[in-house]
């Protein structure tokens, strides 16, 4: 927002996080952003506070772009968190102003947020809540955010339009669908419950290539040349992880239920099935390789972040699958690029190395888990040369076959003979 060039203030709640910012560094690692903050500090149009008060008398605006986790033990998405903003801003909102929800929630949750902030702000009236759903992908957050594919905005007045479509005039010719808020909740919702669908579908195909001794691969990119089928979405391989598809098709799924539709979304559970069962495919053929057991077995892994360009490990299938092979016997040594601090702090019973090489030592067996340029571009020789024996799952589909077999490896991956 800063860049497009409004004044903007961001607030957190955690000091320590406002502090990093404030210095031009980030909590999180996303390609392009740190730049792009320096560069809005500097400006002067980029500041940063811990206080309510001071945010509701600056801004016009106001964004919450708080997350909605799963809740402990529930497939339901724990919304505490917008509550909780809606308290803290509204009793010091005494003007006309706009709050905006980004977040993903269950269908219904923006019509009560509306009333709460209308009750708690002395404003009332003037204080309206708009609902505009967030499409971003990590890694890709500044391509996306500067460049999306469509702005849905979930209104109930032409004066809340207005604002928003002013907002984002600055971004250029974009798709706009202007809508009410449960229409506006839902296709958040529906985009990630598709998303996750075509992943699990492709891997569904996957396990069906496994047992006809067919290549994935090269049905994916056989279907990808229909138009209608398209290629995006349809890598084969370990799966969908991450703070977000996972948990939004149980939070959907559990909504759906409460309000009395669950049959319409039973196929998310075979969707959430298919793609746990990659995971454990993933250590069956690990534990093939080195002869049935992990027990006295050393194993390095290629990648902890649920997908690369992200130091994300929210519900990583790489760290699931390393965590899996460690309760069962294996000594694990993992590589990231950029995820290891992250994944150290939540595992640090597991092993680390600073570098592919370093994981790669007297393994029996290397996992790649998360697809990083830097892992598809490995010498097999190099890499041989540090090996206890020359053995590789391509859990993401992401290394030439034929490079690494002629090097003598024992290449296996999901999907492919
Ligand atoms: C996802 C959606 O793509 C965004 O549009 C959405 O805004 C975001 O969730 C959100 O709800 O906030 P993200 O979680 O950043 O974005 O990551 P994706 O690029 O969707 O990847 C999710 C997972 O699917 C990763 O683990 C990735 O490795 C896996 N994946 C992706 C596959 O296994 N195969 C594929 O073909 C594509």
């Amino acid at each position: 927002m800063a860049e497009l060039g409004f004044e903007v203030l961001g607030l957190d709640v955690d000091q320590s996080k406002i502090d990093m910012l404030e210095r031009g560094e980030l909590p999180i690692h996303e390609p392009g952003l740190e730049d792009l903050l320096r560069r809005n500090l500097e400006s002067g149009r980029l500041r940063f506070t811990t206080s309510y008060e001071e945010a509701a008398a600056f801004g016009d605006v106001h964004f919450i772009c708080v997350g909605t986790p799963q809740k402990k033990g529930e497939y339901a998405a724990d919304v505490s968190y917008l509550d909780a903003v809606v308290e803290s801003l509204a009793p010091y909102l005494d003007r006309e102003c706009l709050v905006v929800g980004k977040s993903t929630v269950p269908v219904g949750t923006a019509e009560r947020l509306a009333e709460k902030l209308v009750r708690l702000s002395p404003a009332g009236t003037q204080a309206e809540l708009a609902w505009n759903p967030e499409f971003l992908r990590e890694g890709f957050a500044v391509k996306d955010t500067l460049h999306p594919d469509r702005i849905v905005l979930g209104v109930t007045s032409e004066r809340a339009e207005k604002v928003l479509r002013d907002v984002y005039a600055p971004l250029g010719e974009v798709p706009v669908v202007v809508t009410d808020f449960p229409t506006a909740e839902l296709v958040k919702s529906a985009a990630n419950a598709f998303l996750a669908t075509k992943i699990s579908f492709i891997n569904a195909m996957a396990e069906v290539c496994e047992v006809a001794h067919a290549d994935v691969k090269q049905l994916s990119l056989a279907l990808s040349f229909d138009d209608r089928i398209g290629g995006r979405f349809l890598n084969p391989g370990l799966g969908f992880g991450g703070g977000c598809l996972p948990k939004d098709i149980r939070a959907f799924m559990a909504r759906a239920g409460e309000l009395g539709a669950d049959q319409a979304l039973t196929f998310l559970r075979e969707v959430d099935a298919i793609n746990m069962r990659r995971r454990a495919r993933m250590v069956d053929l690990a534990r093939g390789l080195v002869g049935g057991s992990f027990e006295n077995c050393t194993v390095g892994v290629l990648g902890a972040a649920f997908k690369p360009n992200s130091d994300d490990i929210r519900d990583s299938p790489a760290l699931d699958v390393a965590v899996t092979i460690g309760q069962e016997g294996g000594t694990v040594t993992i590589y990231d690029p950029v995820a290891l601090d992250n994944a150290r702090r939540a595992h640090p019973d597991l092993g680390y190395a600073d570098s592919a090489l370093d994981a790669a030592r007297g393994a029996d067996v290397m996992l790649l888990l998360t697809e990083w340029q830097e892992f598809v571009d490995l010498d097999p020789e190099k890499l041989g040369a540090v090996v206890a024996t020359r053995n590789i799952v391509d859990g993401r589909n992401a290394l030439d076959a034929e490079t690494w077999r002629s090097a003598g490896w024992h290449y296996r991956a999901l999907g492919r003979p």
